[in-house]
Order: structure tokens, then C-alpha cells, then sequence
């Protein structure tokens, strides 16, 4: 009797060890899995959308991607047409890991075709800010080709969506977008006209990809 209770303890000991380790690990062909049964319709096969309004993921750094999720798992994340948070809802904490990494991995978007004036001014927005109102330079946070800053909020904005930037810009500065610590984005976004908003969100959307990898 002593014995069994000794062996029954033993391996009920080892099984926590092994799911404590599974815990942590990514399996990115659930991650693939996930996204071409949901994410795929709206946000693109690979991370790259089709839809003016719809942000790409492809090559977002992962720990961006499963901040949001987290927040629209809680209902807590802007939605404008309510179209995100029902998906992210059902969501569990390792389908949001392994769906986070893979689209981490997949190639940036290509960057699209914009008014190229409007990108001109854009571009001056993005890497000098506009000191008379105190708005800072985009790159700083948000790297020199529109990369983002790795293992942080610091999100990728190389290629994204036109339409898409423009609206988050608007959110932030409108006070309805509040995901960014610190007021980061809203009090960057709310130093700047619509206009200025235009111009960078064209110049971002522009932008050709470099190689970097989550
Ligand atoms: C029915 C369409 C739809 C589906 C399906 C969907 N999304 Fe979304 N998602 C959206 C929309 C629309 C937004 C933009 C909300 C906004 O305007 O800020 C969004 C935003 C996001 C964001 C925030 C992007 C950013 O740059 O801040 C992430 C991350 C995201 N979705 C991931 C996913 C993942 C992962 C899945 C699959 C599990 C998924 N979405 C399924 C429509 C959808
Ligand atoms: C002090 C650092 C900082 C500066 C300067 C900054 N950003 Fe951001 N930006 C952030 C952070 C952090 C986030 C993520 C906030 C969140 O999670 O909602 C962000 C998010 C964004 C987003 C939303 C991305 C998405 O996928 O939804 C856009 C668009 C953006 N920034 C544009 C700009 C522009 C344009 C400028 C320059 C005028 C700028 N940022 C300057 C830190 C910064």
C-alpha cells in the first residue's frame, strides 16, 4: 500500500513537470492551423490583408500581437466594427502564444502604392516630428524603416495599412484608442492636424520591408 502511494505520487509529480514544461512552448503549426481557420478571412493567408481597414500581422513582433489579443480577449481593446473581439474572445492563453509567433514569422508586407506627395511630408513627419507642436519623431520608437522595437509595444508600421493607420492615429488622438501605456500614442497623435495624420499614415503605409525576423 505504502509503495503504490509512493509510485502513484511519483508520476503525478512528473506529469505537472511535463505540462509546467508544454506550458511555454510554441507549436507554430497550431499557430498556422488557427489562423487559416479564423484569422485568415480577415487579416490575410499570411499576415497581409486585403481589406483598406484591416491590419496586417505579418512580421508584427509576436509580443505586440499577443498584448492586443489579450486586451480584446477582455473587451478592453478599441473595435470600432466590433468585428475583432468576438474572435479573440474564445481565444485560450496558448492559441494566442502559437498564432502570435507564426504570424511573427511570416514575410512584412510589401508596402503599398500611396500618393507620394502626401508621403513626402509624411516622411518628414516620421523621422523629424513637427518640433513647433512637440510631436516627437515617429522613429525613434517605431525604428528607422518602420520596424518597431522587438520584445516590446513598440509595434512594426512598415507596410501596414493605409486606411488602417489613419484610423488607429484618429482613435488615439479622439481618445478612444487607449492600449498605449503610458498615453504614448495619444499624446503623440493628439499634437497632430488630420492632416499630418494623412501625410505619415501615407509615408508608413509606403514603406518597402527589410529583413527582420521576431
Ligand atoms: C471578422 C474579421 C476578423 C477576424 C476573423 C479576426 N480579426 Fe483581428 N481585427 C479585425 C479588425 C477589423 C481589426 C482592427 C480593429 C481596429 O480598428 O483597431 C483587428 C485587429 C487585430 C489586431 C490588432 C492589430 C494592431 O496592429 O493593433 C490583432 C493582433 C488581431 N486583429 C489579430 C487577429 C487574430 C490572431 C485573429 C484570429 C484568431 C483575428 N485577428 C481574427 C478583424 C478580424
Ligand atoms: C515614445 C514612443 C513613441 C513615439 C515617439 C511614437 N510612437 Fe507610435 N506607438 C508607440 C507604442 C508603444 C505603440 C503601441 C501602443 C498600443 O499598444 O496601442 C504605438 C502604436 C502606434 C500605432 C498603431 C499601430 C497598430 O498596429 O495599431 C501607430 C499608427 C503609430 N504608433 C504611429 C506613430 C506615429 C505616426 C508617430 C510619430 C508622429 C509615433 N507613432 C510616435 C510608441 C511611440
Amino acid at each position: 500500500m505504502y509503495k503504490f502511494t509512493l509510485t502513484g505520487f511519483t508520476v503525478a509529480a512528473l506529469a505537472i513537470g511535463a505540462s509546467a514544461v508544454q506550458a511555454d512552448e510554441i507549436d507554430l503549426d497550431a499557430g498556422e492551423e488557427l489562423n487559416n481557420q479564423v484569422c485568415a478571412a480577415c487579416h490575410g493567408a499570411t499576415g497581409v490583408s486585403d481589406v483598406d481597414e484591416w491590419p496586417s500581422h505579418a512580421a508584427q513582433h509576436a509580443d505586440y500581437i499577443k498584448y492586443h489579443l489579450e486586451l480584446f480577449r477582455d473587451e478592453d481593446r478599441w473595435d470600432p466594427d466590433m468585428l475583432m473581439t468576438e474572435n479573440a474572445v474564445p481565444l485560450s492563453d496558448a492559441d494566442i502564444r502559437n498564432v502570435a509567433a507564426w504570424l511573427a514569422k511570416q514575410d512584412p508586407p510589401p508596402g503599398e502604392d500611396v500618393d507620394e506627395e502626401l508621403a513626402e511630408r509624411g516622411a518628414e513627419i516620421y523621422y523629424a516630428g513637427i518640433p513647433d507642436d512637440n510631436v516627437a519623431s515617429c522613429n525613434a520608437c517605431h525604428g528607422p524603416q518602420g520596424e518597431g522595437i522587438k520584445g516590446g509595444q513598440f509595434a512594426r508600421v512598415q507596410g501596414q495599412k493605409e486606411t488602417y493607420l489613419r484610423e488607429s492615429l484618429k482613435a488615439y488622438k479622439d481618445e478612444n484608442r487607449v492600449s498605449d501605456r503610458n498615453r504614448m500614442m495619444r499624446d503623440t497623435a493628439g499634437r497632430m492636424s488630420e492632416e499630418d495624420i494623412e501625410a505619415v499614415a501615407a509615408y508608413m503605409a509606403s514603406m518597402t520591408p527589410v529583413s527582420e525576423e521576431d
